[in-house]
């Protein structure tokens, strides 16, 4: 059985008040994780702190980015051996908003999964289509590329060694999730497309992320494919953060 993720990105959120006070609710609020991983992604300048915070406990930091490249005239990036020394274990590649908001091509959240793996940082590969791409019936085209792309640059095997994230674009930050069987069956297809890659499909944790709040939460992680969830808005509300890990450890005892 796979392990669900709960994972929190807070984009770019918060002060480092508001990091403290979130992440002393969320230790404080976790009566252990009861075969749940759970991990926040806070604003790459908060992320000592938040390590520094959550020493000891069970509750992982990722980051939003890794540069591709390993160290030099990279301005505003950063390298994954500079996050591996401050305790980030996961980060994300190629959320929608690094893709449409900066220009970040398959080719290139590619090489970034590829960086990220060779310093051992764990990728959190994310993919998902556009209202336009659904509407057009070029989803499964669409992601497939998303996916193929990383195959290609990194190697048909390192896909073995990631998450990947489903976050439809329509579905982020407007309140619309995408229904549970629109999500499952995209999930079965990114599993059938990293199988088509040679991967061991089965052990790889696929997590949806679009909207996900405590309501919505227990439907999605009753589908077969749905391993987690990446969260935004709902990560910087504690008692929201709490009960999608509440519902994914319950769905796991179910
Ligand atoms: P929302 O949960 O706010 O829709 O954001 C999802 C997301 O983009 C997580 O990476």
């Amino acid at each position: 059985m796979r392990r669900p993720l709960i994972a929190g990105n807070w984009k770019m959120h918060g002060s480092r008040g508001t990091v403290r006070a979130l992440l002393t609710a969320l230790r404080d609020g976790l009566d252990g994780t009861d075969g749940v991983d759970v991990m926040v992604l806070p604003p790459a300048i908060y992320i000592p702190d938040a390590v520094r915070q959550l020493d000891g406990g069970p509750v992982r930091v990722g980051a939003q980015n890794v540069a591709d490249q390993e160290q030099g005239a990279f301005t505003g990036e950063i390298a994954a051996d500079m996050l591996t020394d401050f305790g980030c274990t996961h980060a994300l590649v190629g959320h929608s908003e690094r893709r449409s908001l900066y220009g970040e091509s398959d080719a290139l959240v590619a090489a970034r999964f590829a960086a990220a793996q060779r310093h051992g940082v764990t990728p959190i590969l994310c993919v998902g289509e556009t209202l336009q791409e659904r509407e057009s019936g070029a989803t499964e085209t669409v992601v497939a590329a998303q996916i193929d792309a990383v195959a290609d640059v990194a190697g048909r095997e390192a896909l073995a060694d990631a998450v990947v994230a489903y976050e439809p674009v329509w579905a982020i930050g407007t309140g619309v999730s995408a229904s549970p069987e629109q999500a499952q069956g995209m999930h079965a297809f990114i599993r059938a497309r990293l199988a088509h890659h040679g991967v061991s499909a089965t052990a790889v944790r696929l997590l949806y992320g679009g909207s996900v709040k405590p309501d919505s939460a227990a439907e999605l992680f009753a589908q077969p494919d749905i391993d987690g969830a990446l969260v935004g808005g709902a990560s910087l509300k504690a008692d929201d953060f709490l009960g999608i890990i509440a519902r994914a450890r319950e769905a796991r005892v179910s």
